[in-house]
């Protein structure tokens, strides 16, 4: 029998589930052109008003959530500051330069993801025709899987208040990043199960749990360990990340099935809430780890969202009976943001199961993405690695590192085999 495929290329990958399908299909529909799909309506609403807007807009992509929201804030001429990893500049065609004229200021990260506060504060320009208009900063929250700690989105957006800019976040992964901040709550109050395994190295040889991990990951603290894209510095944090990550054996019974009943119902939400309200407009995926097959949002003030309405039209993003794409995200909403808990342990699970293997670096997952850096004379064997792992039915990305995403279709199962691939590969 062929075995499952176990797809960690990424959390987009998702099949609606059966209760997302039969909400689709139950959906009362209308053309949300004219603005009277029902379900488009109530998606829109329920969102802005979870999340603390005036209102929402529903659109089939990230992407062109980020484009709306980048251009509805500025206008030819002007300019936002990002992140070099952010999405929004790095991975989206430069299409707000593209469409748009705007032109982006690019910072690079610190390692845990941040853009230093000095360096946002001297990227402003002065109001002077050499230079373009400094208008926005865009943040995104989770970045590469990491949290950034509330602490500095809170400095970040106050920092850009203060100076002038409008504040955006790509909140693709919005939920992720509010599941693990309230993780350290959930973890204090409900983890009580001894905290097992070695600080770092070889694996323990039984017990532990991924809800040790989130205890021992520590989700607000800044984890260390490289931005996306750049490699480590030599003996430094990712040696650290390694060892935070604490070493259990990948034995937690009830990762990805279910986990998340332990969690603080409701924590998520207020999260989410608290980490918007920082921010002018934010944009949120459904076809990511809330497993909806298309579709984003984008949340700000009626006048900024009338904006953004005219944007997603120019830009080809109106959908006519948009209320069945509507209605799974609303299926994900109530369904699907506390169980990214199980993904989360997941990630973990799979880091606790790498660790120890000589040439494999694993970067300390945060939320739902694991990052591994191939080292010494491992160092150029990511094509044969992947090969290797395609041959045992596991999927995975080595585009810049090599990259796991866990999500609704990944169980404990299917990561426990890509951890004796990868360790077969390593013969470890
Ligand atoms: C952080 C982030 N923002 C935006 C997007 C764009 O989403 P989409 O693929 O729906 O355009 C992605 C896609 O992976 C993403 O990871």
């Amino acid at each position: 029998m062929t075995k499952k495929i176990v797809d960690l290329r990424s959390d987009t990958v998702t099949r609606p589930t059966p209760a997302m399908l039969a909400a689709m299909h139950a959906a009362p529909l209308g053309d949300d052109v004219f603005g009277d799909d029902p379900s488009v309506n109530a998606l829109q609403q329920k969102i802005a008003a979870l999340l603390g807007f005036e209102a929402a807009l529903f659109v089939p992509t990230g992407t062109q959530s980020n484009l709306c929201a980048i251009l509805a804030h500025c206008q030819r001429g002007d300019e936002y500051i990002v992140g070099q990893q952010a999405h929004c500049y790095r991975w989206e065609g430069g299409g707000a330069a593209v469409f748009g004229s705007v032109q982006p200021q690019p910072l690079n990260h610190q390692p845990d993801g941040t853009l230093a506060l000095d360096e946002i504060e001297a990227a402003i320009k002065p109001d002077d025709a050499h230079f373009a208009r400094t208008r926005l900063l865009a943040l995104e929250n989770t970045l590469g899987g990491k949290l950034l700690p509330f602490d500095y989105v809170q400095q970040a957006t106050r920092l850009a208040k203060e100076k002038g800019l409008m504040r955006h976040l790509d909140g693709a992964r919005l939920f992720n990043a509010a599941v693990a901040q309230a993780a350290p709550l959930r973890a204090a109050s409900n983890d009580d199960r001894p905290v097992a395994g070695p600080p770092q190295g070889r694996p323990a040889p039984s017990g532990g749990s991924a809800a040790h991990a989130v205890a021992s990951v520590g989700a607000t603290s800044p984890v260390a360990g490289p931005p996306q894209g750049r490699p480590a510095p030599s003996g430094g944090s990712a040696a650290h990340a390694v060892a935070s990550v604490g070493v259990t054996s990948p034995a937690a019974p009830s990762a990805g099935s279910g986990l998340h009943a332990v969690s603080e119902r409701g924590g998520a939400m207020v999260e989410a809430r608290r980490i918007a309200q920082c921010f002018d407009s934010v944009s949120v995926c459904f076809s990511k780890g809330l497993g909806a097959p298309v579709g984003s949002v984008l949340c700000g003030t009626q006048e900024f969202i009338a904006r953004a309405h005219r944007i997603r039209k120019m830009a080809g993003g109106g959908m006519r009976q948009g209320g069945m794409l509507a209605a799974a995200a609303l299926h994900a909403l109530d369904h699907h943001i506390d169980r990214l808990a199980d993904d989360h342990a997941l990630a973990r699970r799979l880091a606790d199961g790498l660790a120890g293997i000589e040439g494999l670096r694993v970067e300390a997952p945060q939320t739902n993405i694991l990052f591994v850096d191939l080292t010494g004379a491992a160092r150029n064997q990511s094509a044969a690695l992947l090969q290797h792992l395609a041959g045992h039915g596991i999927q995975s990305t080595g585009l810049y590192r090599l990259r796991f995403v866990t999500h609704l279709d990944v169980d404990a199962q299917g990561i426990d085999r890509a951890i004796a691939a990868l360790r077969a590969f390593f013969k470890a």
